[in-house]
């Protein structure tokens, strides 16, 4: 990998440390509570998976995956649903998991939606937050770290569907995406 990292940004020791924290004020903020934990797939898989291993009360998890429409389209903040929840959520508490915060346009249209289909509580968890590139004021209500404007890959995010897997967060060689 050494040909893509520029430099680690958030090692796999620091996420750790952060995800045992996120779940510890997961575990207490919910509890007595009926929680459903929807993972934003894909970037959220890593995150997610971690995450709810770190939540100490009684959860339930489901995934939704979406996408953005078309390629330059993105600022329009269409997105379009490409995988739904399995099951209703009236009367939930619903904590979306991302694995990022960019414009914020994934988690407002998320919210948006989510809120309409009557969920006791709609809130955000986020590992990173980048908050120099919001185009909508969305504030995790959970967050990890927040980073600076770099392209990041790894611990589920990617880049043209590459290197998801790292088990840390870097910076992406500017070379790899300029070519
Ligand atoms: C990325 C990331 C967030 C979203 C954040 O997902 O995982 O879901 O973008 O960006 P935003 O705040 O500007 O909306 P992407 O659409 O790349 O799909 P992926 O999770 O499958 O990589
Ligand atoms: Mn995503
Ligand atoms: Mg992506």
């Amino acid at each position: 990998m050494e040909q893509v990292v520029e430099r680690i940004l958030v090692s796999e020791a620091d996420l750790k440390a952060k995800v045992k924290e996120l779940g510890e004020s997961i575990s207490t903020d919910y509890a007595g509570k009926d929680l459903l934990v929807v993972g934003i797939l894909k970037g959220a898989l890593v995150f997610m998976a971690d995450l709810i291993r770190s939540i100490r009360i009684p959860i339930q998890i489901d995934f939704m995956a979406v996408s953005s429409y078309g390629q330059g389209t993105r600022s329009s903040g269409a997105v379009r649903i490409l995988k739904d929840l399995d099951r209703a959520i009236e009367e939930k508490h619903i904590l979306i998991v991302e694995d990022i915060v960019d414009t914020g346009l994934t988690l407002n249209y998320l919210l948006d939606n989510l809120k309409s289909r009557g969920a006791a509580s709609v809130k955000v968890c986020t590992i990173l937050d980048k908050p120099s590139r919001r185009k909508i004021p969305i504030t995790p209500d959970y967050n990890g770290f927040v980073i600076p404007d770099e392209f990041v890959i790894g611990y589920g995010l990617d880049y043209a569907e590459d290197y998801r897997h790292l088990p840390y967060v870097a910076v992406l060689k500017p070379e790899v995406y300029s070519k």
